[in-house]
């Protein structure tokens, strides 16, 4: 066997965000040292107790849970209660958690994690705006050399942007931390909405994941049936992209995915195309890519290991 692959989870559930979750909290190939909670979906005091419930419902309590940064770096915080819902996890029933949140800050709780790491060692997952990251590295830039890679949902190309026309929602809601991410150096591997967008939660995948019979395997299908209903009208889909478990079902199974090495710069100045992701795919700027872009997956086959791990609970 090889080691597990240690991992900081840094979030704002989100149904999508909550499924990234089950996925990686029954993995046997993961050591997920800390979840971190960052304000993007909805407000801080939401994402908390939704990380927290998430955390009490597949039952480990044994994983320590941060709260992080409750704004954007520079911009005021944008939220997406018209996708995810009032909760930011509709589709479930609300209750009081009995998981607590530690006392550290979660850009403090980054950085000692990473200062004590061997170098190259460790993986960072990011499902919502990059801010508690990018504080951790302006914060205490040495932790660097401690990450190996940097695994991000964010971004857009050829599919152009979901919260604005060129603009993908977590990026947008804090361009400048992206900014601070996106130059700090280390591996990047960036799942965007071009192959996001392949990963669609049509009614027959939520009603098998429904029918594997379990709690957390419900939960799973009751949020995705909120989740499915914005994105179905808005993109004529019968369904929503699951965006957020890209990331883990890489670490769990890479092949699942193609990819292209390409340099990728933010914008942070114009109103107008604020947060677009400038992915230079035919590499016409001579720059040295920066990130793996992520631009295709084999969707049947997420689904099957989806299923699978689901069915473990
Ligand atoms: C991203 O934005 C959020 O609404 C989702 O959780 C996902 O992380 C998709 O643009
Ligand atoms: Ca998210």
């Amino acid at each position: 066997m090889t080691s597990k692959i240690p991992v900081i989870i840094d979030c704002d559930p989100g149904q999508d965000d909550a499924l990234m979750l089950f996925l990686a909290l029954n993995a046997p190939e993961l050591d997920v040292r800390g979840l971190v909670a960052v304000a993007g979906n909805v407000s801080m005091e939401k994402i908390k107790r939704n990380l927290a419930m998430l955390v009490d419902i597949v039952d480990r309590c044994d994983v320590p849970v941060f709260a992080g940064c409750n704004r954007p770096m520079v911009r005021e915080l944008v939220t997406a209660e018209h996708v995810h819902g009032e909760t930011g996890i509709n589709g479930i029933e609300l209750f009081e958690p009995n998981t607590q949140l530690q006392d550290r800050h979660g850009v403090d709780f980054i950085i000692a994690e990473s200062r004590t790491a061997q170098d190259n060692e460790i993986t960072i997952v990011a499902t919502g705006p990059l801010t508690n990251i990018a504080m951790a590295l302006v914060k205490a830039p040495e932790i660097a050399d401690k990450i190996k890679q940097i695994v991000i949902m964010g971004g857009a190309c050829f599919e152009g942007g979901n919260i604005t026309p060129s603009a993908e929602f977590n990026i947008y809601v804090d361009p400048h931390a992206c900014d601070v991410v996106l130059q700090c150096g280390r591996p990047i591997i960036l799942f965007g909405l071009d192959v996001t967008h392949k990963v669609m939660t049509t009614q027959n995948r939520v009603e098998a994941i429904q029918a594997i019979g379990n709690p957390v395997s419900q939960i799973a299908a009751s949020m995705l049936d909120f989740f499915g209903k914005h994105d179905s009208e808005k993109y004529s889909s019968g369904g929503a992209p699951l965006h957020d478990p890209c990331t883990v079902a890489w670490l769990l199974k890479p092949d699942l995915f193609k990819f292209k090495s390409c340099h990728v710069a933010v914008e942070t100045m114009s109103e107008l195309t604020m947060g677009h992701t400038a992915v230079d795919f035919w590499r016409v700027t001579g720059k040295k890519p920066n990130v793996e872009w992520a631009c295709d997956i084999d969707a049947d086959a997420f689904f099957q290991l989806l299923n699978e791990r689901l069915s473990l609970y």
